[in-house]
């Protein structure tokens, strides 16, 4: 049988997760690939870190530049993290011509054109299904499954921690910090990781997926993104008395009309309870991608940790044996700019609808005043909640308005907060419909 020989760079959360399930079922993956995979270094920073998982010692190094200038191994995995290190042992990788797998979404995001182009320079391949929503396959499914299709909507909860934390914050009542730390002790985390808070992990993985299905690379810059540190306890609550779930969503959607685009954004989003994306709970991840031809189609399971993500990475570890077994041809590239001139709408520009909380004076004229300004605006309101108060308390008041543009609705917001009667900085969190 064909032996293929890897290498590793990284050997923390995921990759000694590789390291186990290789260990685990590496045989078994022999006798459906017909390659034997055979790990010969790992390279780490220090040998006496903590590891969920043992890596064999003899295997081990300090030096990364041992696995990549090792001529006996074909296949570098990168499993560092960030853009920076992490970026110079890909290249150098890519350049001796060794394919590569990564689970590096932040150093895919950032740098992708240029990583794809030196891989194309050397012939070698980029492999990153782990990169976006751990175990879940879902850069093949819309590079080769979906192939045919064009993708007018794909949503995706994409971050675990955050999906992770929310799920908590709504299921028990639990405060943010709380749960944070047990996500950062159960390895689903970035470091740091305000990365995951902050919408910046989600905004790479929304990114990535955005690229592979509008053919051009989606800049980050141009990512609209907001992070879960101001959802509290009491949107929830009034979230849930309304029918709603609030979820991280990353959004690419096509917009169609006078100026086409795709709106690709994070941000918390109101879900209805009767969409199949609200029971999405814990760690795990879903993507629910619509296709012109295929229709709707949902993917689901955990996104984050170990022993999905070494799933993941230990697929690509798979496909690049088996182009190695086939001549060493790149089957499929990584990533085909197929579309020129894509463009991302700002987020202005979205038409969305919205839910807002204020904190008023409860007293006589207070709703009106705030009507007229959403009604200068052609701003329409489909609902007021507001619970009971003693006359002259501060109290909250929860308006569900119908499609506004985001451009408007940051307007009106401004000049409500103006109000005197309005006594803290609005609340807005945008509702999806999936229409
Ligand atoms: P960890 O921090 O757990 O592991 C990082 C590893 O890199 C450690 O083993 C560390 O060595 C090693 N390392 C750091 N610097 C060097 C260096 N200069 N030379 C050699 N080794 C080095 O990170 P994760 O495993 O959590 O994440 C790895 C990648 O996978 C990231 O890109 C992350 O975004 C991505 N990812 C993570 C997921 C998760 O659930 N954790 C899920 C999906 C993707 P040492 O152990 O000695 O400190
Ligand atoms: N920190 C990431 C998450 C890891 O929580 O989703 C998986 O990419």
């Amino acid at each position: 049988m064909q032996q293929v020989n890897l290498g590793m760079i990284g050997g923390g959360t995921v990759g000694s997760g590789v390291f186990h399930a290789w260990e685990k079922n590496g045989g078994l993956m022999a006798a459906r690939l017909g390659v034997q995979l055979v790990f010969r270094k790992i390279a780490v920073k220090s040998f006496d870190e903590p590891r969920p998982y043992p890596i064999a010692r003899n295997l081990m190094t300090t030096d990364w530049q041992e696995v990549v200038n090792d001529p006996e191994i074909h296949i570098v995995i990168e499993l560092v993290g960030g853009t920076g290190i992490a970026k110079t042992m890909v290249l150098a990788a890519l350049a001796q011509g060794k394919t590569v797998v990564t689970a590096n979404k932040a150093l895919l995001s950032t740098h992708g054109p240029e990583l794809f182009a030196a891989a194309a320079k050397s012939g070698a391949n980029l492999y990153y299904e782990a990169s976006v929503c751990g175990g879940i396959p879902i850069i093949k499914s819309l590079r080769e499954g979906f192939v045919a299709n064009q993708f007018p909507a794909i949503y995706g909860i994409v971050n675990g921690t955050c999906n992770y934390i929310l799920s908590r914050m709504k299921a028990e009542g639990a405060e943010f910090a709380d749960v944070l730390a047990d996500a950062q002790k159960l390895g689903y985390a970035e470091t740091p990781p305000d990365l995951d808070i902050d919408g910046y992990d989600a905004q790479h993985k929304i990114g990535i997926l955005a690229s592979l299905a509008h053919g051009f690379w989606a800049d980050h810059h141009a990512i609209h993104t907001e992070g879960i540190r101001e959802i509290s306890k009491v949107d929830m609550q009034f979230a849930e008395k309304l029918g709603y779930t609030i979820k991280l969503l990353g959004i690419a959607k096509q917009i169609s009309g006078k100026k086409p685009g795709v709106q690709v954004s994070v941000y918390p989003t109101l879900i209805p309870n009767a969409h199949v994306l609200a029971s999405v709970n814990g760690v795990f991840n879903a993507c629910f991608v619509r296709g012109d031809i295929v229709g709707d189609t949902l993917f689901y399971g955990r996104g984050a940790g170990k022993d999905a993500t070494a799933s993941a990475v230990l697929s690509d570890v798979a496909d690049a044996a088996l182009d190695l077994k086939n001549g060493g041809k790149v089957r499929v590239a990584p990533f085909v700019a197929c579309v020129k001139g894509g463009r991302i709408a700002p987020m202005d520009e979205i038409v969305s609808r919205y839910y807002v909380r204020l904190c008023v004076l409860d007293k006589p004229g207070v709703i009106a005043k705030i009507a007229a300004i959403f009604a200068s605006a052609k701003i329409g309101i489909s609902s007021v909640f507001q619970p009971e108060s003693q006359t002259g308390a501060s109290v909250a008041l929860i308006l569900m308005i119908h499609d506004a543009p985001n451009a408007a609705m940051r307007k009106a917001l401004a000049k409500i907060a103006k109000l005197p009667v309005v006594k803290n900085k609005p609340v807005m969190i945008r509702v999806e419909n999936f229409e």
